[in-house]
């Protein structure tokens, strides 16, 4: 039975949009663990653009499953992360021009810095997982590095174009996952997932947890957040 943690990212950017103070992540985030949410995501961005400082805060105090703060591998974050020690920490790769992440992490083209931030985030008992593209060599330098999980993209199956294409990704994903659950790891999976899309991964019982916002805000907007986050709960539950 796998797990569903709900990125409410996407709820700051709605706040964000009108820069006021509605609707908050932190509302959506209790919302999420109600409705059977086992963790809660954000991501915290050097340019601030949806979720903010205070609502990290604040999510430390209210989550009561598992926060996994979101983040790129630098100083300034590195320091946030050990001040307000959330459960886990997900290393992404950053850029400014970006509306998403678009990309896993490079682990192989800066091993050692980032063994050193996987050292002091470990002394601060908080697990780390790294985000990466679904390559047997990037899941085998995320376990040189210490990592505790890796978490797998699947925005490249999400976008394929056609069945063949997909099929192809998808089988991708299946053998990273694979070898990084023999290699001892935990294995989540995450990126542009949604109601449909996500029925094959059923197929890869190797994948724990799922992260997922975007589709989860998408059909709040229509149904409600809570029952929005219950479908996809229930979904992830049966596989
Ligand atoms: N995992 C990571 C590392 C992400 O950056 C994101 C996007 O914020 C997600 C999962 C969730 O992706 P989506 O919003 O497309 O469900």
């Amino acid at each position: 039975m796998a797990k569903l943690a709900v990125n409410v990212d996407h709820v700051a950017t709605l706040r964000q949009a009108r820069g006021g103070v509605e609707p908050d992540p932190v509302t959506a985030a209790s919302i999420a663990e109600l409705a059977g949410a086992e963790g809660i995501i954000c991501h915290l961005r050097e340019d601030r653009r949806h979720i903010q400082d205070r609502d990290l805060r604040l999510l430390r105090e209210v989550v009561k499953t598992k926060l996994n703060l979101e983040m790129a591998p630098v100083e300034e974050m590195v320091e946030i992360a050990l001040s307000v020690s959330p459960d886990m920490v997900t290393l992404v790769p950053e850029r400014r021009q970006e509306l998403t992440t678009e990309g896993g992490l490079d682990v192989l083209a800066d091993l050692e810095r980032y063994q050193k931030i996987v050292e002091r985030l470990h002394r601060a008992r908080i697990l780390v997982s790294f985000f990466v593209d679904p390559s047997p060599e990037q899941v085998m330098a995320a376990k040189d590095c210490g990592a505790d999980i890796v978490e797998i993209h699947t925005g490249q199956y999400a976008e394929a174009k056609n069945e063949d294409q997909a099929e192809k990704k998808f089988r991708k994903i299946e053998q990273a996952a694979k070898s990084a659950f023999e290699l001892g790891l935990g294995v989540s999976a995450g990126h542009g997932l949604n109601y449909v899309n996500i029925k094959r991964f059923r197929l890869i019982p190797e994948i724990e947890e799922y992260s997922i916002g975007h589709s989860i805000v998408a059909r709040a907007v229509f149904v409600g957040f809570e029952r929005a986050v219950r479908e996809m709960v229930e979904m992830v539950r049966s596989f």
